[in-house]
Parts: C-alpha cells; structure tokens; sequence
C-alpha cells in the first residue's frame, strides 16, 4: 500500500534508530608523539592524556554508553625506560587521588583489569581504594587497563580451566566458548562494540584479542591528548552507520 511520503517517513522520525554502542574500549596512544612535537618531556603528554580522559568519561556518560574500557598500560610498556615508568604510575596515583571524588559523583565505577604483579604498594593501595570508592557507581563502568596482556590473560585463562579439569571439577567437553570467556580477566564485561585507538596506529598492541572477534574498529588521526568529546561525538557518529553482520547476511 502507498500511503504517501509522510506515512513512509514517519517510522524513522518517530524511533530514535541511532545505535549506541554499548561498550567502547580504546586505546590511548600518541602521548610521547604529543610532548615532542611541543618540545616536552613525554611524561608532559601522559598528564595531558589525563585531561582527555576526564573528558571522553564525561562524553561517554553523556552518550549513554555503558561500559569504557581504557587501555592505560600494557604489560610490554615495563620495558619503557624506568623513568617513565614510574611518571606513569605516580601519575595513576594522583590522578585517582584528584578525581576519584568525582568519578564517584558522576556515578562511575572504576575496575582495574590487568595482572596485579609488579606493581608497588602503593598503586596496590590505590587500586584498591579507587575501586571501593566507586563501587556504587551504576551509570557507566569505567575499565583501566593497567599492566594488561591479552595473551597472558588467555594463557592464565588456560590455565585455571586446566587446574579445574585436573581437580575433577570440569570436564573437557564442557570447555566451549562461554566457558573459556568467564575464565577471562573480561569475565561478566561485554565484548566491545566499538574499539578506537588514537594517533593513526592500526593495530591492537595486545588489547582484547579474543573479546574483539566482532568489534567495530575506529582510527582516527588525532594524538590521544588532542582527542576531545568532540572526537568521542564523531566516533559515536561514525558507529551509528556502521552495519555489523556477524556473519549472517
Ligand atoms: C600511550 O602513548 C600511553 C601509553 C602507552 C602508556 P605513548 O606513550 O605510547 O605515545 P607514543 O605512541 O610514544 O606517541
Ligand atoms: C599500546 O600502545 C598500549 C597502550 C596504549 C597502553 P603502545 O604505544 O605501547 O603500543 P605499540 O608499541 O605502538 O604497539
Ligand atoms: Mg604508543
């Protein structure tokens, strides 16, 4: 049946169609390229990678998306050198410090993911106390990941299932994908729908392996701590036309 152009228009204009995704995983990268093309120190660019952070958290909330998983630190970046290593870690002291208050006000819960060996007592404090504060935070669940891995989040994985096996509480027929997903650091957290890294690198850099399998991927150019809510718009406007098949037609 014709019913005329606004008959045919006006399902669209009612229902909001636009899709949001509901976790958005990135990886923050371009820091050091941002502190030398100024002329600073690269710890200069981690602080002002800080200030983005705030940022994309308060355009993440705004947006509706649910789940935000930064990637902070890899396991590979313990072999920077040892001086910038350790601005960084001051740095996630303080800045857990300084804005932990707040995050709790803006209803975030904060999770660290990673392997929580190597790290001093202090970060071990602060971790601990960053993830009490914001424990009843029911808008947005922000993931650091912080001295993480996802190879060695899948060979620990491994190796709890064999543990289990061994101990007679599981049998090897029943280790199937849900199985093998719950035994990830990412156990309870979605896949993510969307998967952004900064500064124009196309890569993962070992960053949700197996949780990837169906993300979408978003490069923009921009340095991480030039990347504005501005730019965390424009990728939720670039998801919004994406069309994800999961291999169907
Ligand atoms: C990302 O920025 C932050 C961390 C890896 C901790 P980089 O420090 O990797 O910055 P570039 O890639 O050297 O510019
Ligand atoms: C990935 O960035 C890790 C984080 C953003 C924390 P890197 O800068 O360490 O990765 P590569 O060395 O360019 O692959
Ligand atoms: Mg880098």
């Amino acid at each position: 049946m014709n019913c005329g152009f606004y008959c045919v228009h006006l399902p669209d204009i009612m229902s909001d169609k636009r899709a949001i995704p509901n976790h958005v995983a990135i990886i923050m990268d371009g820091n050091g390229r941002w502190a030398k093309q100024r002329g600073k120190e690269r710890y200069e660019g981690h602080l002002m990678g800080v200030e983005a952070v705030r940022g994309v958290v308060r355009a993440a909330v705004r947006n509706g998306v649910s789940w935000l998983t930064l990637y902070a630190f890899s396991t590979e970046n313990w072999g920077r050198p040892q001086a910038e290593v350790d601005a960084i870690m001051e740095l996630f002291c303080r800045t857990v410090v300084s804005e932990g208050k707040e995050l709790a006000e803006q209803g975030v819960r904060v999770r660290i993911m990673g392997e929580r060996t190597r790290f001093s007592k202090q970060v071990l404090e602060m971790i601990e106390h960053i993830e009490r504060l914001t424990s009843g935070g029911d808008r947005l669940t922000l993931v650091l990941a912080f001295n993480y891995s996802s190879r060695r989040e899948m060979v620990l994985a491994a190796q709890s299932l064999a543990e289990r096996v061994a101990n007679g509480e599981l049998k090897v027929k029943d280790i199937d994908e849900e199985c093998f997903a719950s035994s990830l650091m990412t156990v309870a957290i979605p896949d993510p729908d969307l998967i952004i890294r900064t500064s124009g690198e196309c890569r993962l850099s070992n960053f949700l392996l197996w949780q990837a399998s169906y993300s979408e991927f978003y490069f923009p150019e921009v340095l991480w701590p030039d990347f504005t809510e501005e730019e965390f718009d424009k990728a939720m406007e670039e998801y919004a036309h994406r069309e994800r098949r999961y291999g169907l037609v």
